[in-house]
């Protein structure tokens, strides 16, 4: 059997606690299933006395994750501290820089810097894994970046935070609005006490862009997405979207397009008898679409210590069953120097459905005014319906809710200002995208 693998874990916290209580708990499973033993030899984290429930005598301690990477005794730097910059990059440079493999689960800082790192990682033959970055435990990224090896890829979409998904999901089981509902997510742990990054979507715009690279081999373009959070869906949008048949998800999309790629983060109405529509709670979901497979719709957690470090640990596994200097496969699936400029496509070209809702003053001539603002910029409605609205008495508002045929979003943002022209109008239109999966 081949010597043990020497790992050093930097950030001991939900995922890094998780994974050494794996490694040290099923240590023999691990050795047969991977040729050779794995051994945590380093660990470091910020705070020494801490009980993290795992034993770690015998394992060199150190405050710094940096210091760790450039001085211990290891193959391996496994980065689970996070953030885009810092202590977690810095210690993933000077790993790489010292022929070092590294694992992380850091999508901020692969989202930033992983056209980079990547390069590095190649100049100095080692592997650098990162399948817990996005989705959690779902192995979305081998599934792009080998498994899927000659598809051509025409859209990336998934359910990619958890926190974002709870919400939804009890707003529209509960009928509760969102702030009840991300005040309940923060007790019960699923939302940071700051969950701005979350819930405007910043976080599943980081998942995305590795997912774009890995999908159609160009530069990671994290600060070129369209994004939308999920802080202005009312419980009137959830009731409107299931009287439809539909449901809303916040998704992240990537899309190749006639004129470059589509990315974008928004609050999407999926039809309600898809499978992604079925995708409840804190539960992830990606879907590829290509050429040769179709379509695939992986489901599973998408965070959480264990299901993360179950990720992180297959990383691992892979390193150890990799010979010396062997690197199967290009760290972002293509050779970090072949990945294509990013082009973006304009998201006023954008095309697809559209759900508006409209709360307008209850006058004889606005349904027919709205109907001809859309007429007027070549949207075909695919219903239109008037209702009494449930936020103004009914004898003062009434509800517009229309949803269109594909037209683009150029079209359709025409048509709302034209309409935020007119007198009728009360409060802040709504729109939401529908997105249609191909084949569930
Ligand atoms: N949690 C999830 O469900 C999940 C899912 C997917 C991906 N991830 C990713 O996994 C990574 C870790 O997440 P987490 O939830 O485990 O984070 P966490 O619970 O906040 O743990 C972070 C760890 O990093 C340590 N740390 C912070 N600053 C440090 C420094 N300057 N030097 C050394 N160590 C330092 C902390 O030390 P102390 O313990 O001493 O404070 C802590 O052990 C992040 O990149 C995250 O995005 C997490």
């Amino acid at each position: 059997m081949a010597g043990a693998l020497k790992i050093g874990i930097a950030g001991l916290g939900t995922v890094g606690s998780s994974l050494a209580r794996i490694i040290t708990g099923r240590a023999n499973e691990l050795s047969v299933t991977c040729g050779r033993a794995i051994e945590i030899t380093a660990v470091s984290a910020r705070d020494r006395s801490r009980d993290r429930g795992i034993d770690l005598s015998g394992m060199a301690w150190f405050e710094s994750a940096e210091e760790m990477a450039a001085r211990a005794d290891i193959d391996v730097l496994v980065e689970l501290i996070g953030g885009a910059e810092g202590p977690a990059e810095r210690a993933v440079r000077a790993a790489l820089d010292r022929g070092l493999h590294v694992v992380t689960a850091n999508k901020a800082l692969l989202a930033r810097h992983g056209v980079e790192l990547a390069a590095l990682a190649e100049k100095k033959g080692v592997l650098l894994n990162f399948e817990a970055a996005v989705a959690g435990g779902i192995p979305v990224i081998k599934a792009l970046r080998e498994s899927l090896t000659g598809n051509r890829i025409s859209r990336v979409y998934g359910i990619m935070n958890g926190t974002c998904n709870y919400i939804l999901t009890r707003m529209e089981k509960e009928g509760l609005s969102f702030q009840d509902c991300l005040t309940e997510a923060q007790r019960l742990g699923y939302a940071e006490a700051d969950p701005t990054f979350d819930i405007e979507g910043n976080d599943t715009a980081h998942k995305l862009a590795i997912l774009t690279t890995l999908a159609f081999g160009t530069q990671i373009a994290a600060d070129e997405i369209y994004l939308e959070g999920i802080s202005n869906i009312s419980i009137e949008d959830i009731e409107a979207a299931a009287d439809l048949g539909y449901r809303i998800k916040l998704l992240g999309v990537a899309q190749q397009t006639d004129s470059g790629i589509e990315q974008r983060v928004h609050p999407t109405m999926v039809p309600r008898d898809s499978v992604i529509a079925q995708v409840d709670g804190v539960t992830n979901a990606v879907a590829i679409e290509s050429d040769i497979l179709g379509e695939l719709l992986m489901v599973g957690p998408g965070a959480g210590g264990d299901a993360t470090a179950s990720a992180v640990l297959g990383d691992i596994a892979d390193i150890a069953k990799s010979r010396p200097g062997e690197q199967r496969v290009p760290v972002l699936g293509t050779p970090a120097e072949a990945l294509e400029p990013y082009r973006r496509a304009r998201m006023r070209s954008h095309e697809g459905g559209y759900f508006i809702r409209l709360t307008v003053a209850d006058r004889t001539g606005v349904f027919a005014s709205v109907a001809t603002r859309m007429a007027e910029n070549s949207i075909s409605l695919e219903s239109i319906v008037q209702r009494a609205s449930s936020t103004a008495p009914a004898t003062e508002a009434k509800t517009i809710i229309l949803v269109t045929h594909a037209t683009t979003e150029a079209s359709v943002r025409n048509a709302v200002t034209a309409i935020k022209a007119e007198d009728y109008l009360v409060g802040e239109p709504q729109v939401i995208r529908i997105e249609r999966p191909k084949a569930f």
